[in-house]
Order: C-alpha cells, then structure tokens, then sequence
C-alpha cells in the first residue's frame, strides 16, 4: 500500500499469484540426476513468480496488489511483512489453514544457470472465489499480472474480470491447460523452455523462437513474448503482423534465477507508465532490467530500484 493512499481498488497492477520461501544452495555446478555434490552456500529468500514480479513492478515506482495466499504459518507472516516492505497492497494476501507457505528448492550454479522444484502449498487453494472477492480491485487496475504456480481455473476467472491490459506468463508449463489462456491475454509471455512445450516444436535459438512464437498466435495469442534468457527476446503480436527479435545487453550473470520476473515487472512498469513508447523499445529495456538483475545473487533482492529508470531512457526508438 502506497503511504497516503487509502484507496485499495485504484492500484496500478494487479498481480495474481505464488508466494514461495526460497531454499537455495549455490555450487560450482547443477548436479548430474543420482549425483551428490559439495555446495558452497544456502541462503532462505522471498519468492514465488507471482509475488517476485508484483515486487519487480513496485520496485520500479508502480502501485500494486497481490492476490496470493500463504500459509498460517511463521513464513506466511515473514512474506506478508516482506510484501509491505516492498509498498505491495497484501489486502488479498490470505492466510490458509492447513497448508504450509509454498517452498522452492533451488541450486544455482556458479556460471549462474538453476534448477527448481516447487511445492505449492498453500498457493494451490487460492481459488476462483479468491479471485471473486477482489474482483473490484482487478477490474479497476490498469494491467494484471498471472502465472501458473496457481491453478489456470484461478488465471482464467482473472483474465475474464479483466478490464485492462493483461500478461500471462506461461510458468511452469501444464499440460491441463484450457486455449482461453492462449486467448484471454494481451500477451502471451514464456521462456523457450516453455515455449517449447506449448508448441511442440523445438525452441532453441531466436529463429526457432520466432517460428513458435507465430505458432502460438495461430494458436489463439493475441500477443506472444519469448524470452531466451541472454539472448533476448521474441514479439509477434497477431493485429499487426509484426514479429522482432530484441538483444539483451552482455553482462556477467551470477544469478539467473527470477530474471523472467525482472523481464515481466519491468514490461508491466512500462505498459502502465510509458505507453507511448513502441513495443521494441519496451521490451529493450525490460530486456536491460533483466540483464541488470542477474548481475546479483537471489530473487527480489536483485531486482533493481526507480534508479535504473535513468538508464532505460539511454534506449531510444524512432
Ligand atoms: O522465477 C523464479 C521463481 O520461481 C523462484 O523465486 C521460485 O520461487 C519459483 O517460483
């Protein structure tokens, strides 16, 4: 909640989403399957993509909401205190009987790629009624955020309230999936892991993440974001034809993890607050937020502050 802001219905963007507490051992190198081996640190973060872009949006200067549920637990206190910290709306951050806060166990390796596995938790019983109780706060909000660390029930009925702009990222792949979640969105937004599963087709360079991102909007997707981690990302949007490929800036990662959070918090920022801008240059510069986040260990500590707005504007169209 923004200080000397008393109206819960009028934020920016609305995020609905995961809370996880993040496990995380960093070693020399992610582990072979069956394999053993010695790590050289383990650190506990806040996570969960749902809350890491809501935070990655708030941290750039935008007002938001998270619709999210958490444990009854001594981790769902520590997200929600973490949450207002971070000036995120927690009215619809709800605590769950019965359920422990959602947990992610992580190693990253030093060259900065990870792994994760996630237990849900408490994030599977948010639900479509959740959702119904802050339908004011999402049809009033400028751009919603979703993600499928919750149920894609829970995405949908979010979707449908929506009045604004809406970015659906598409993590972790389901393959109970419904085609209004190709359909609902503005934009569509996965990495080339899971852009890869959607299509079937193998997405492993820009050229093949162009061809699948045309596969999915002749899928349904009204506009469809690949991002392929250092290399950049992919836009095809169906209204207009158009598809891009857009370079992300060389720097030295140290820590992967949530950069597609950094990505989608940084589009979110730009979509409500710099509309005016052309679609290429937005992704450029979520495109240089991302970037920038990898160059620190950790999740939503590495998303970087208003202070990179400055150097965003070195990025210009005509
Ligand atoms: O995108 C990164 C996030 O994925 C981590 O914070 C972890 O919690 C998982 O949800």
């Amino acid at each position: 909640m923004m200080e000397g802001d008393n109206d819960f219905n009028s934020n920016e963007v609305v995020v609905v989403g995961s809370c996880m507490i993040d496990f995380v051992g960093y070693a020399p190198r992610l582990p072979d399957p069956g394999e053993t081996i010695h790590g050289t640190e383990f650190v506990t973060n806040f996570g969960g993509k749902g809350a890491n872009q809501c935070v990655a949006a708030a941290k750039l200067g935008v007002s938001t909401t998270l619709i999210a549920r958490v444990g009854n637990d001594s981790w769902g206190d520590k997200y929600i205190s973490n949450l207002m910290k971070n000036e995120v709306d927690t009215s619809y951050v709800f605590k769950t009987e019965g359920e422990s806060t959602g947990i992610a166990q992580i190693c990253v390796a030093e060259s900065g790629e990870n792994q994760i596995v996630i237990i849900a938790g408490a994030n599977k019983r948010l639900s479509v009624e959740d959702v119904e109780e802050a339908s004011e706060t999402i049809k009033s909000s400028k751009l919603l955020i979703l993600q499928l660390e919750t149920s894609v029930d829970v995405a949908v009925k979010a979707m449908r309230l929506c009045k604004g702009v809406s970015i659906l990222n598409g993590a972790p792949y389901t393959a109970n999936y419904d085609p209004s979640l190709f359909e609902l969105p503005t934009i569509f937004c996965v990495n080339e892991h899971e852009a890869s599963q959607f299509t079937k087709l193998p997405v492993t360079n820009k050229m093949e993440a162009e061809i699948a991102a045309s596969r999915l909007i002749s899928l349904g997707c009204k506009g469809v974001l690949i991002t392929l981690g250092a290399e950049g990302a992919v836009f095809a949007e169906k209204q207009t034809g158009n598809v891009f490929y857009v370079e992300s800036p060389a720097v030295e990662c140290v820590d992967s993890t949530g950069a597609g959070d950094a990505f989608i918090g940084a589009l979110a920022y730009l979509l409500v607050r710099r509309n005016e801008l052309p679609m290429e240059e937005m992704v450029e510069k979520a495109c240089m937020v991302a970037a920038d986040s990898v160059t620190r260990k950790g999740t939503q500590p590495s998303f970087p502050d208003e202070q990179i707005l400055e150097k965003l504007d070195t990025i210009k169209h005509s």
